[in-house]
């Protein structure tokens, strides 16, 4: 395991420490989970990482009326929220933060892995530029293994202007290396995962990790 000196020490990173965060990559894990069930499973702990992913949200307060009286009420506006999933894998963690801010943007990096497991970009959407931009940028994707990808999506988003303060790398598992490489590349880069693994095996797949993510949630093979 790599000591405090590691570049990953630079990072601001969380770790979901819940029963149910443990519970749900459990059943992630596990080889014999059916399609559907890992599908759900993966939306259902997007939740929770969103959830822990958006504790210092801006908050604004709104003027509103109750059934009781008027009162100031706690408010985010959402429409400066931008989730941006590396494609393909990213999207059902995408859908999950969506499932809590209906109306965040929703950005694209899609990038696919070469022989050598280098990112290679095929797209980028990101949601036109206004003078309402996005103040918090949630980068998903669930298996931090290299880091390329999800280097490659922060420094997209980058060049695209938003500022790497209000940059968030969110996975569900992540592998040492993986986050040596964000350490290295964006110290005090804030980083949520529910579970830190043990390495990469020689195919860059983390172990002992939960497989190929993008193909136990689409059903396809590599
Ligand atoms: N991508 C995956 O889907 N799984 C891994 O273990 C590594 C990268």
């Amino acid at each position: 395991m790599p000591t405090n000196s590691a570049p990953r020490a630079a990072l601001d990173l969380q770790v979901v420490d819940h029963p149910l965060a443990g519970h749900k990559l459990t059943c992630l894990r596990d080889r014999d989970t059916p399609i559907a069930l890992f599908r759900s499973t993966v939306r259902e702990l997007g939740r929770l990482l969103a959830f822990a992913a958006t504790a210092d949200l801006p908050l604004a307060s709104r003027a509103i009326q109750t059934p009781l009286a008027p009162m100031q009420a706690p408010w985010v506006d959402e429409s400066r929220v931008m989730v941006v999933p590396v494609l393909s894998a990213g999207l059902p963690l995408a859908d999950a933060f969506c499932e809590l801010m209906p109306s965040a943007a929703v950005g694209h990096v899609g990038v696919y892995r070469d022989a050598q497991a280098r990112p290679v970009e095929y797209l980028v959407k990101l949601p036109a530029p206004s003078s309402s931009a996005a103040t918090r940028c949630f980068v998903v994707d669930p298996m931090l293994a290299t880091g390329h990808s999800a280097a490659h999506a922060i420094d997209v988003l980058v060049a695209h202007g938003f500022p790497i303060g209000d940059i968030r790398m969110v996975a569900i598992l992540a592998a040492p290396e993986g986050l040596d490489l964000l350490g290295q590349r964006f110290p005090g880069l804030r980083v949520h995962v529910a579970a830190i693994d043990q390495r990469l095996d020689d195919n860059a797949y983390i172990v002992p990790g939960l497989g190929d993510a993008g193909d136990r949630m689409f059903g396809t093979r590599h």
